[in-house]
């Protein structure tokens, strides 16, 4: 249960969020910035992935994208206008060393240090993540995740971004959804590189990534200065009791901790847990001396992406609990993994500070996915997305009211972008970007959300 000391008894579910709530949009480096190659940016392991044929639909690229790389002053201005205050963005590893590690490009720095310009010239707060999934290709040609020379470079990469921007950059996130830059793409191989490696393979590249978010709390720690803080942002898998009773909630908070072992699990113990090591046997990673030590490095916050969930009852016959098939016909936005939970916010947030005891925590994505929306004499009448939002929200309010301590929700994203293997169809974005002539229009959900976060309400 939750602890009575958390619980503001004066924050109710009538009260506006409170005054220290963070609302912002959220977007990553590779998939708005384009000038793939531009002032010597190295190439990524996206940039080579999405020019073979059939790994992303209709063969788009990440080249251009939302030019975000020459309009970001315009793209700031807007967010300034639909008053915006926060933004979280990624740095790409690439424009920094486009090897990995070797050289550093000071074109990529001054990039940075232009837009970080920028966003206080228009009174926006930046919360950087120092990877979203744009690996130098280098790195990847000697072993990429499956080798420890992408964590060297990865901890020397994370103390010069620290070091760099440290002054103007006080919120910090290591790394983005572990799960998806190592098993979907070591080992189900439908993101970049595309590999299809075995589950020793894959459970090394998940200790990899884990070293990594040490070495960014780690540089965060040794040259943030004053005020900084940093958390992970993890996809975890999150479960919904099918019924708000006891024995479901219990069956719910079972499956959570089973399935989320390997990246919550590892960050809060100190070593891997029995469940987790007896599941992979002899497919175990590789641990040295030391790992844990940076791997369980106290953070600040935690970063939760929420999209969508499963539902989990009692179990039957002595099981713990029971996961439940979606039925054919439940509302599901165009990505197919998206069905619609809006509980999923509450649900998580509340399991992550009951069953780890986390104390801040932040949505750093949450958003739905949908094909063509066309503009119409100007408007882009999203009312799919913008009733997505208002559910969404009204969870996270409430996880609030129940004392869960949510202190921020970035919505995922502020303009339609590059989606992986879905490519440029698949739109997420509250502002609309005509990929031909790079026209921004906001849609309906920006009006929407401008007035959330203007009267601080889930109108
Ligand atoms: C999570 C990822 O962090 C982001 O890059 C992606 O576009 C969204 N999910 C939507 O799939």
């Amino acid at each position: 249960m939750l602890s009575p000391i958390m619980i503001d008894t004066t924050f109710t579910y009538s009260s506006p969020f409170p005054d220290t709530f963070v609302f912002g949009v959220a977007a990553a480096s590779a998939q708005i910035e384009g000038a793939a190659f531009a002032d010597g940016k190295g190439e990524s392991i996206w940039d080579r992935f999405a020019r073979q044929p059939g790994k992303v639909a209709h063969g788009d690229t990440l080249d251009v994208a939302c030019d975000h790389y020459h309009r970001f002053d315009e793209d700031f201005a807007l967010m300034a206008a639909m008053g915006v205050k926060h933004y979280r963005l990624s740095i790409a590893w690439p424009r920094l060393y486009p090897e990995g590690d070797g050289d550093l490009n000071p074109a990529g720095l001054a990039f940075y240090h232009r837009l970080f310009d920028s966003m206080e010239r228009h009174g926006i707060t930046p919360w950087v993540t120092l990877f979203h999934w744009d690996l130098p290709q280098s790195l990847e040609d000697r072993g990429g995740w499956t080798s420890r020379v992408t964590v060297d470079a990865f901890a020397r990469y994370a103390d010069t971004v620290v070091r760099e921007f440290g002054q103007r950059v006080k919120n910090w996130i290591t790394l983005n959804e572990i799960r998806c830059f190592t098993m979907l793409a070591y080992g189900y191989g439908t993101k970049a590189p595309g590999r299809r490696e075995s589950a020793a393979v894959v459970n090394q590249t998940f200790h990899h990534a884990l070293l990594c978010h040490g070495h960014g709390v780690r540089a965060v720690r040794a040259h943030g200065g004053e005020g900084a803080r940093v958390g992970l942002t993890d996809n975890c898998d999150v479960s919904v009791p099918v019924t708000e009773s006891p024995a479901d909630i219990a069956a719910a908070q079972a499956w959570f901790l089973d399935k989320n072992l390997h990246v919550l699990g590892a960050i809060h113990g100190r070593g891997y847990a029995p469940a987790y090591l007896q599941r992979v046997g002899a497919d175990a990673p590789k641990v040295e001396p030391g790992d844990f030590d940076l791997i369980s490095l106290p953070t600040d916050f935690l970063g939760l992406n929420i999209y969508t969930a499963t539902y989990v009852r009692a179990g039957r016959e002595g099981q713990p609990y029971e996961a439940l098939n979606l039925p054919p016909n439940y509302p599901r936005a165009d990505s197919a993994w998206l069905h619609l939970v809006p509980q999923a916010i509450y649900w998580a947030t509340r399991m992550c500070h009951e069953l780890y005891g986390h104390g801040s925590i932040y949505i750093t994505e949450n958003g739905c996915g949908y094909n063509e929306e066309p503009v119409v004499n100007g408007e882009v009448i999203d009312l799919h997305r913008r009733d997505y939002l208002r559910n969404h929200l009204r969870e996270v309010h409430r996880a609030i009211a129940d004392g869960v301590p949510v202190d921020g929700y970035f919505l995922w994203s502020f303009i339609d972008n590059f989606e992986w293997e879905d490519g440029y169809q698949r739109r997420f974005g509250i502002v609309h970007c005509d990929f031909d002539t790079q026209a921004r229009t906001p849609k309906l959900s920006a009006r929407y959300y401008t007035d959330v976060m203007r009267t601080r309400t889930v109108l």
